[in-house]
C-alpha cells in the first residue's frame, strides 16, 4: 500500500518533470534563428550569438565590402565593410553577444533612444540585452567610433525582427517563392500580373531585382535582395532594386535590400506600405532609400542611404519609428528634384544615428546643397508644399547641417505650414560657411509659417534663429518661429 503510493508519487514527479522540460523548451524556443545560405561567405569581422532563457544560438552574419564599388565611383571609400545579422523573438529578453575583431574598452548600441547598454564582457567581446523585437541596432566600438574625418570603417547592424506572419506555400501558383540559398536572376525581373505574393524566405539570397508594375502584391519574407554583382546604374536593374513603378496597394515587409546599383525602393502609386525593411550597404551616390506615392506608409525600417534617404515627394505620407543613417551625400528628409505638390506629410519618432557629410573633408567647409537632415534641392521650378509635420526626431552625433531649404533661384511657389516639434540634435559644429539656411527666391518663391517647437541642439532649446545658427532670408520668408515649452505640446 505504502510502496504503491510512493511509486505513484514518483510517476507523477516524472510526468511533471517531462511536462516542465517541454514547457521550458517552449519558453526558450521563442527565438527564431534563420538558416545560413550555402555559398555565401560569413562576415570576417564579427561573430554574433544570441541567448534567451539560457539557450544560446549562433547567428549567420552577412558582410558587404566597399572595395569593388570604390572602383566604380571615385567618391566611394575603399576598405569599408558593413556586416549585418537578423533573428526574431518574442517573450523574454534576448542577450546578444558580439565578438569584435579588436579589443576595446567601451562600446555603444545605437539608437540610444532604445536605452540598450553595451558591456564589455571579455576580450574582444561585447554583450547587450534586447528587451523587445522590432529593434534595429548599430553596434559600435571605441577603436572605430567614426569621430572626426573617418566614418566607421567596419559597421555592424543587428536586427531583432518580429516573427513572420503567414508564410505561403511554395506550390501556390500565385506565389513567387524563393527558398533558402542563392538565386541568380541576372537582371531585374518583371513580376507577372497573376502573382499576388513574392516570398523571400529566411536564408534566401537573391542576386537581381524586382519590378512589380501590376499592384496588390505582398512582397515579404526575411531574405535578402542584393545588386552586388551589377555595376553602378546597371541597365539590367534600372532605377531601383525593388520598383513598384506606378502600381498601388502593395506591401513590402521584412526583406533586406543590399548594395543597390541605383535606388533601393521605389513605388509611385497610391497606398503602398513599407514595413520592417532593412536597407543596407549603400556604397555609392544615388543609392536613394525610399520613394513612395500618395498615402504611403513607412514604418519600423532601417535605412542607410548615400542620397535622399526618405523622399517627401507625395501627399498624405506617414513615416514612423525608423532608424536612419546618412552616408556622405543626400538629404535625410528630402523634397525637391521633382515637381513639388505635397500636402499632409507626417514624420515621427525617428532616430537618425549618423550623418556623415563631413567625413573625408578636412577642414569641412563645403558640401552640396543636397546635404541636410531637412532639405530641398534639385532643379524644382515650382513648389506647392504645405502641412508637413516632423515630431520626435532624434539626431545622434555631430550633424554638419540640420536644415537647408534654399529654393533654386529659378523657382516660384511656396513651402508653407511646416512644424518641427521635439527635434533634438546631439551637436552641430559652427563651421563657416556652413549654416542652417532658409530662403525663397527673388522671383516669387516663398517660405512661410514654419514653427520650430522644442528644437534642441546640444541639449539647449533654440528660441531664436541665431542660437541655432540659422540664416533666414528676411525678403523671401515669413513667420518662421522658434519656441520652447516644457511639458506636452498641443498643435
Ligand atoms: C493626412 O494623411 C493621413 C495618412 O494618409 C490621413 O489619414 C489623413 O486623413 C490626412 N489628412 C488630411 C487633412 O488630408
Ligand atoms: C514633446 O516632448 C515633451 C517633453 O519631453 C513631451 O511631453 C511631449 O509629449 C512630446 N511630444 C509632443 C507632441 O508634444
Amino acid at each position: 500500500m505504502c510502496r504503491r503510493a510512493i511509486r505513484q508519487v514518483m510517476m507523477d514527479a516524472r510526468i511533471l518533470s517531462v511536462l516542465l522540460s517541454t514547457l521550458l523548451q517552449y519558453v526558450s524556443s521563442n527565438v527564431i534563428v534563420y538558416p545560413s545560405p550555402q555559398g555565401i561567405h560569413p562576415s570576417d569581422k564579427f561573430d554574433v550569438s544570441i541567448s534567451q532563457s539560457g539557450h544560446q544560438h549562433q547567428l549567420f552574419v552577412y558582410i558587404s565590402k566597399s572595395d569593388q564599388r570604390s572602383k566604380q565611383t571615385s567618391r566611394t571609400q575603399p576598405g569599408r565593410s558593413m556586416s549585418w545579422t537578423s533573428f526574431a523573438f518574442t517573450g523574454a529578453a534576448v542577450t546578444v553577444e558580439v565578438h569584435a575583431p579588436k579589443d576595446f574598452n567601451n562600446c555603444l548600441v545605437k539608437p540610444s533612444s532604445y536605452g540598450y547598454k553595451c558591456r564589455r564582457t571579455g576580450i574582444k567581446t561585447a554583450a547587450f540585452t534586447v528587451s523587445h523585437n522590432t529593434r534595429m541596432m548599430s553596434v559600435e566600438f571605441d577603436y572605430d567610433y567614426g569621430f572626426g574625418v573617418s566614418d566607421i570603417v567596419d559597421k555592424l547592424f543587428v536586427f531583432a525582427d518580429p516573427p513572420e506572419g503567414s508564410v505561403p506555400s511554395p506550390h501556390d501558383r500565385n506565389v513567387l517563392y524563393y527558398g533558402p540559398g542563392i538565386h541568380d536572376l541576372h537582371k531585374e525581373i518583371v513580376v507577372d500580373k497573376d502573382i499576388r505574393e513574392v516570398y523571400i524566405a529566411p536564408g534566401a539570397y537573391i542576386r537581381g531585382g524586382f519590378q512589380l508594375p501590376h499592384g496588390r502584391v505582398k512582397f515579404h519574407g526575411r531574405g535578402i535582395v542584393s545588386n552586388e554583382n551589377f555595376v553602378r546604374h546597371d541597365d539590367s536593374i534600372g532605377q531601383s532594386a525593388i520598383d513598384f513603378k506606378g502600381s498601388s496597394n502593395n506591401v513590402f515587409d521584412g526583406v533586406t535590400i543590399a548594395d543597390p546599383s541605383t535606388f533601393f525602393y521605389l513605388s509611385n502609386g497610391d497606398d503602398n506600405v513599407v514595413r520592417n525593411a532593412r536597407l543596407v550597404a549603400a556604397w555609392m551616390g544615388n543609392s536613394d532609400g525610399i520613394g513612395i506615392g500618395d498615402r504611403g506608409l513607412v514604418e519600423d525600417s532601417f535605412i542607410i542611404a548615400d542620397d535622399a534617404n526618405i523622399k517627401m515627394h507625395k501627399s498624405h505620407m506617414t513615416v514612423r519609428r525608423c532608424v536612419l543613417w546618412q552616408m556622405q551625400n543626400g538629404g535625410v528628409f528630402q523634397t525637391g528634384w521633382t515637381t513639388a505638390y505635397v500636402r499632409n506629410v507626417s514624420i515621427s519618432n525617428m532616430d537618425v544615428i549618423h550623418v556623415d557629410y563631413c567625413k573625408f573633408k578636412d577642414p569641412c567647409t563645403h558640401f552640396s546643397s543636397n546635404d541636410a537632415v531637412l532639405d530641398t534641392f534639385g532643379n524644382t521650378r515650382h513648389f506647392d508644399i504645405s502641412d508637413m509635420r516632423f515630431e520626435d526626431i532624434r539626431v545622434e552625433g555631430s550633424c554638419p547641417r540640420v536644415v537647408h531649404f534654399v529654393m533654386n533661384p529659378a523657382a516660384k511657389g511656396t513651402i508653407s505650414n511646416l512644424k518641427v516639434i521635439n527635434m533634438s540634435v546631439e551637436s552641430q559644429p559652427t563651421n563657416d560657411p556652413l549654416h542652417n539656411e532658409i530662403a525663397g527666391t527673388s522671383i516669387g518663391g516663398r517660405i512661410t509659417n514654419w514653427q520650430f517647437v522644442n528644437f534642441k541642439v546640444g541639449g539647449h532649446c533654440i528660441s531664436n534663429p541665431d542660437q541655432g545658427d540659422f540664416r533666414i532670408d528676411p525678403h523671401t520668408t515669413k513667420d518662421i518661429t522658434f519656441s520652447c515649452h516644457s511639458g506636452s505640446i498641443i498643435g
